[in-house]
């Protein structure tokens, strides 16, 4: 592994990296486990995408997770875990325990015939069975595909089919704050039309009553109660074999199922794990507060923490019950050290009575992360001020679900940062900013559109049955280069600050929905006959979601909101219900027939001083009845 202690070191890593790459990645993954040794670094690139990291390598990702720390620190504490009920009792696994769960899951995983390479889904909450069922996959060779518990049933079923998982994996319900989220039943009801899944596995959680429907669905306690063997030897994987699949969205179409693979997504995740972060000392506690059902709840609570062999909490609730102090009594109570939430957290508890942040101690902590979206100049300063007492480092770190894993990041304590700034991207990571005619530029004070323009170990190998689109949506806007679908500024001395999505992908809560599913979901209403969907500044959420509909018939205000948003709960999940519905009678299009978002975006956003050219529309006279804007 190379650790990173200082700036020269930094400086020396990233020249090494980008002149001597294989050297540097060698060096970086000299100290896993590996069954065999690779036989070459890297090979492939942009332009052929076939691209294969440590290839020749055998591993298995979980034997570096759980058994290389056996032997030197098997009592350490891996999980802390700090229910949704503050009165409910915490439960902490050491690594050797957590190895003990991970191979009897495994083992039942085994007895219920899932093999290497077939897909198990889990749609859990963020409960200690959820990370332990994951990494049982990993330890068999299955590969994991983990539904956030906060989708539909029906986008949970496309999901399922989508990867014909075999094994869905389940809790009765869960709770977040006092809200009860009857998963099993939501589950039951999407494998009305996912017939790939012959079993289900149901950890018993809250009690709650369930329907069971016999030769399919199994408590899991009652599967594992039946293991008798707590060790499973870790399946050997060749370098590039799966290791899960994770569904985000894009600018156009459904979700897309990014691919990763093993060993390079492993080295990533601990290396960016230990230099962005930073922990030190055999005390330190860190606490991710995303959940598993995204990419950062895969690299930095499920693989990156456990890799580096630290202690982490592990979280079930929500940041504002049973009040709004919960995250700052819960640092408090498990002295966490080191603490990774995202800026829309921050800005909803900012909102609230400052006295429930000043009331706790917080000294424990050592560093604060950023992570999902832009983080604005109130909420840096805020976090900085009242959480780190302005003696925390603030790591904002970009990176995205195709990524595997942090890219732009200052490390803590190493890196001075710069309000609201990334920084810098890690040694091994290659950007450039493109202009609007696809040329690099290559001067400093400027904006452009991010782009990776060499292959790093933890990238998304293709989209899951969609090599062509992987082809299309990354790597055809500027040829031979990865393009992140954001929008960066580069300052005088070349530190970079993420400003966003250039195209159609919001970015609401810290939740990536595109433009396209929320329309999709709108034109489900028999009363829609077409929408236009676009994102607009929000105080907390960062960004809010603005619909514009057509309407068949006359429409009536309140109970068609209500319906409106019950179809997309039900097509997608809550949290992607529109902030505000304007109904329409058509929207401004160009002659080719091409919505005109730009238009739709300044009047969502409340800017409509200068809506650039709109003589190119088909329907200019529609403009004025745009700008109303009398959302229902
Ligand atoms: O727009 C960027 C934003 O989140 C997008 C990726 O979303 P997702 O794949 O869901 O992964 C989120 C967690 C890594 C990016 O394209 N984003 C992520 N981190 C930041 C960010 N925007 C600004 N600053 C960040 N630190």
């Amino acid at each position: 592994m190379i650790r990173i202690n200082n700036q020269d070191e930094y400086q020396h890593y990233y020249t090494q990296a980008l002149n001597e790459p294989n050297e540097f990645w060698s060096e970086v993954a000299s100290s896993f486990t590996w069954r065999k040794p690779w036989t070459s670094v890297s090979t492939g690139d942009f332009e052929n995408l076939d691209i294969k990291w440590f290839n020749g390598a055998e591993l298995n990702i979980t034997e570096n997770c759980l058994d290389r720390h056996l032997k030197t620190q098997p009592h350490k504490t891996a999980i802390i875990f700090e229910p949704n009920n503050p009165d409910s009792a915490t439960r902490t696994f050491t690594y050797k325990e957590l190895h003990t769960e991970v191979c009897r899951a495994a083992n039942m995983l085994k007895q219920q015939n899932v093999k290497k390479g077939d897909v198990v889904c889990f749609y859990m909450s963020m409960i200690p069975e959820l990370l332990i069922g994951v990494l049982a996959c990993a330890r068999i060779g299955a590969v994991h595909s983990v539904v956030f518990g906060g989708f539909s049933s029906k986008a949970l079923s496309d999901r399922i089919n989508d990867c014909k998982a075999k094994v869905l994996i389940t809790n009765d319900s869960g709770f977040r704050g006092t809200k009860e989220v009857l998963l099993k039943n939501i589950c039951d009801k999407a494998l009305e039309t996912s017939p790939s899944i012959s079993t289900v596995i149901i950890k018993k959680h809250s009690g709650s009553p369930v329907n069971l429907k016999s030769n399919r669905d199994f408590w899991w306690d009652e599967l594992t109660n039946k293991i008798t063997s707590s060790d499973c030897l870790p399946e050997v994987m060749q370098a590039e074999d799966p290791l899960f699949i994770l569904y985000t969205s894009g600018s156009t179409g459904k979700p897309k199922g990014l691919l990763h693979t093993t060993a390079g997504y492993m080295v990533f995740a601990q290396y960016s794990f230990e230099n962005v972060f930073q922990m030190k000392s055999d005390n330190d506690i860190f606490w991710c507060t995303a959940d598993i059902g995204w990419i950062t709840g895969h690299s930095y609570i499920t693989y990156g923490p456990l890799l580096a062999g630290v202690t982490q909490v592990m979280f079930e609730g929500v940041p504002n019950w049973p009040d709004a102090g919960r995250f700052w009594q819960t640092i408090d109570k498990h002295k966490v050290t080191h603490f990774y939430t995202a800026p829309t957290a921050i800005r909803a508890l900012e909102a609230c009575d400052i006295n429930l942040v000043k009331k706790q101690n917080l000294s424990s902590l050592k560093v604060l992360g950023s992570v999902g979206e832009p983080i604005n100049v109130e909420a840096w300063d805020w976090y900085n001020k009242n959480v780190g007492h302005k003696n925390c480092p603030i790591v904002d770190t970009w990176w995205q679900t195709e990524t595997g894993g942090i890219m732009i990041s200052p490390l803590a304590g190493i890196t001075n940062t710069i309000p609201c700034f990334a920084m810098s991207p890690l040694p091994g990571v290659q950007l450039k900013l493109m202009d609007a005619q696809g040329q690099v530029v290559e001067e400093n004070g400027v904006e452009g559109n991010l782009v990776i323009t060499a292959p790093w170990p933890s990238i998304a190998r293709t989209i899951y049955g969609d090599h062509n689109r992987y082809k299309d949506v990354y790597f055809s806007d500027y040829k031979g280069t990865y393009f992140t679908g954001d929008g960066a500024k580069r300052d005088d001395n070349g530190f970079y600050r993420i400003i966003g999505r250039v195209d159609d992908v919001m970015n609401v809560s810290g939740h990536r929905i595109g433009t396209a599913e929320v329309e999709d979901a709108l034109n489900q209403h028999p009363q829609v006959v077409e929408s236009a969907v676009v994102g607009y500044p929000h105080n907390i959420k960062g960004q809010g979601i603005y619909a514009y509909i057509i309407c068949l018939n006359k429409c009536e205000g309140e109970a068609l909101k209500t319906e409106l948003l019950d179809t997309v709960t039900q097509q997608i999940g809550a949290f992607a219900k529109p902030d505000k519905i304007q109904v329409v009678s058509g929207l401004p299009k160009t002659r080719s027939g091409k919505i005109m978002r730009r238009i739709l975006r300044k009047v969502a956003n409340n800017d409509t001083s200068d809506l650039g050219d709109t003589s190119t529309l088909l329907n200019p006279e529609i403009v004025e009845e745009v700008m109303k804007r009398n959302t229902l």
